[in-house]
């Protein structure tokens, strides 16, 4: 299950890729927000990295205007790996290096295509479990 959250500035993405979804009969919730009237990125956010840390959803999607706002506050969640991404490239490396649970974009910085690509990408890779990335990963959340 895929856990979809957004702000104004990724609404009309965020629509995009779940159509994207239907298509490919991928299972999704989406969390909001639910027009481009403007709201707070963090609401979103949380909603989304409360909903993989509880189990609910495995990975997340979650876009505002650039994707800043929204991956920095999933990223304070424990056990959250948001990853802002603008090209395949990363998205493919962020889940083997990094085992990423939440792919973030901006709405405002990538077009629907070069996204829809990099959802692709991000749902389609697996992590690589290599050694060394098991042990910085854990690192992360060491103090
Ligand atoms: C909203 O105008 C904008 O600040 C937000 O979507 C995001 O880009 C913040 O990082």
């Amino acid at each position: 299950m895929i856990a979809l959250g957004c702000d104004h500035g990724g609404f009309e993405l965020k629509q995009e890729i779940k159509k994207h979804l239907d298509q490919q009969n991928i299972e999704y919730i989406d969390y909001g927000c639910d027009s481009q009237e403007a709201v707070d990125y963090p609401i979103y956010a949380k909603k989304v990295a409360r909903a993989i840390q509880n189990g609910e959803c495995e990975k997340g999607i979650l876009i505002c205007g650039t994707g800043i706002g929204i991956s920095i506050t999933a990223n304070k969640f424990k056990g959250i790996r948001a990853a802002l991404c603008t090209d395949c490239f990363s998205a493919e490396a962020t889940r083997l290096h990094n085992d990423a649970n939440v792919l973030a974009m901006g709405g405002r910085v990538v077009g629907a295509g070069l996204a829809l690509k990099i959802v692709d990408t991000f749902l389609n890779t697996p992590f690589s479990n290599d050694e060394r990335h098991i042990r910085r990963i854990s690192q992360i959340e060491e103090d």
